[in-house]
């Protein structure tokens, strides 16, 4: 295996990025580390430090069998930092230092800029853990249960990886900050995470898989568009944390899958054609098309915030500097410099939805967005598949991108997820139907029963096609301590 592929776990923190050889570093690092653990306990799995979780920690970087699977106590995980191997003669792709060799160092004029980027992305990990941490005491599954922490450790770990940065080129605002990222709570009133989407909560397990789906995939975007930057040691990360989040999107796309699985199992098993009949639906035990709807149009209107205004000068400043890339920036056959092109974006024009050609350096934020959009039609054609195959008449659709907004073009503006503009007394009148409401809260609610038994699974989702690690369907995915 070549140098720097294979990780070091000898000494507190694992690693591939030298850390003995950095006595300061390793210091600060260290120092982090309690405060780190303490976040964790207080704030990650409610009810299951104790418990065994069969895990995978990455042993390499290597894409080919960077992980290890076993069981670990979620508080003793390897939290670790990892970075993808360098590529020797890397230069800058884009901007305007395009073709000059990528920085190893932060370039002085960038370092504000620079660290606000990390932080924003910093501070969405933790987030997640902290909106997910009661959802082990309904897992489904324990095959379910171990996804979701997995999932979580891997969160952490990403916190580890912009905290490193954070440490190891940004000095001491580097560590204030770093401090910071432990200190902030989703949802709190005084300390709320940066972003909206991550102080919202994740009540149930349909919310989770939509969560997973939907605001994980907006990670997935952010990482790649940051696995372009010309601060090497910024894309080396990414590029490394990009292989653990595909693991994040299985989860939520198959999630949903399971579940509209079972849905139309259960209502052709009953005789039931009419997929709007909620109340039957309901019944079976099992959850009904309509609500499942209704989430998509949640989740995916509030992940389209995280992308922020359709026309920014920030966007335009990131890339031109060559901090932050295009999705596949270096797969795109142009003159990534973007200063004479112009791109479409949609805008909110007396009332009416109309398309306008704007500088293309502005409209990043928008084309992030629209390739966002492109990988979510494709991950819900697949499970309109699933409703195919069943032959239930019904089939899932994305919302249109002005629906429910808070940030951007659209922000408070009335219009349906069908894109029609409405007033805000036709909005209102008919917002019930199309996003979640209390009662669909309480139903779900009342559906979340936790399944413990190895190889059972709740009766709203269908089992896994196959196991973790190539593992059978009894298979023991956590070992309980329940105190
Ligand atoms: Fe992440
Ligand atoms: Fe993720």
């Amino acid at each position: 295996m070549p140098d720097g592929m294979l990780v070091d776990y000898d000494g507190l923190i694992p690693n591939n990025v030298g850390l003995n050889q950095d006595a300061r570093l390793r210091k600060a690092l260290e120092t982090w580390h309690p405060g780190y653990i303490d976040w964790w306990k207080e704030m990650g799995p409610e009810g299951f430090q104790e418990s065994l979780v069969y895990l995978r920690t990455a042993v390499s970087v290597d894409p080919k069998g960077w992980a290890r699977f076993g069981y670990v106590k979620m508080p003793e995980y390897r939290w670790g930092i990892l970075l993808a191997p360098a590529v020797e003669g890397r230069r800058i792709g884009f901007g305007q230092h395009k073709g000059e060799p990528a920085w190893q160092e932060v370039p002085g004029e960038y370092r504000a800029m620079l660290r606000r980027l990390i932080v924003i992305q910093g501070d969405t990990e933790p987030a997640s853990v902290e909106q997910q941490r009661h959802l082990g005491k309904t897992a489904p599954s324990l095959y379910d249960m171990r996804n979701l922490f997995q999932v979580n450790v891997e969160e952490g770990r990403h916190l580890w990886a912009m905290v490193y940065l954070l440490q190891k080129y940004f000095g001491k605002d580097g560590r204030e900050e770093a401090e910071e990222l432990l200190r902030r709570r989703s949802g709190s009133r005084d300390a709320p995470r940066m972003l909206g989407a991550f102080n919202e909560a994740t009540p149930d397990w349909l919310s989770f898989f939509m969560f997973t789906f939907f605001t994980d995939r907006d990670g997935k975007m952010q990482l790649e568009a940051l696995a372009q930057s010309g601060f090497d040691p910024l894309s080396r990360t990414c590029r490394f944390m990009l292989t653990e989040e595909a693991h994040h999107m299985f989860v939520g796309e198959t999630g949903v899958q399971r579940i509209v699985e079972r849905t139309a199992q259960a209502m052709n098993a009953a005789g039931i054609e009419d997929p709007t009949d909620v109340e039957r639906v309901r019944a079976l035990g099992v959850i009904d098309l309509p609500l499942v709807q209704k989430k998509i149009n949640l989740h995916f209107s509030l992940t389209l915030d995280l992308f922020g205004n359709e026309v920014s000068t920030n966007a335009a400043n990131a890339y031109n500097a060559g901090l932050k890339g295009r999705y596949r920036e270096d797969k795109i056959d142009d003159d990534h410099r973007l200063l004479d092109s112009t791109y479409p974006v949609l805008r909110l024009k007396e009332g009416r939805i109309v398309e306008e050609q704007v500088p293309a350096l502005s409209a990043l934020n928008m084309r992030l967005r629209d390739d966002y959009v492109a990988d979510c039609r494709a991950g819900v054609e697949r499970w309109n598949r699933v409703l195919e195959k069943a032959n239930i008449p019904f089939r899932l659709t994305l919302p249109h991108v002005a629906f429910n907004r808070r940030i951007g073009e659209f922000a408070g503006a009335h219009v349906t997820p069908e894109g029609e503009v409405v007033d805000a007394a036709s909005w209102a009148a008919r917002c019930g139907s199309w996003l979640p409401s209390a009662e669909d809260g309480m139903f779900l609610e009342g559906l979340m029963r936790p399944e413990y038994a190895p190889g059972r699974y709740a009766g709203w989702i269908a089992p896994p096609k196959v196991g973790i690690d190539g593992k059978p369907g009894e298979f023991e995915y956590v070992k309980l301590h329940m105190a």
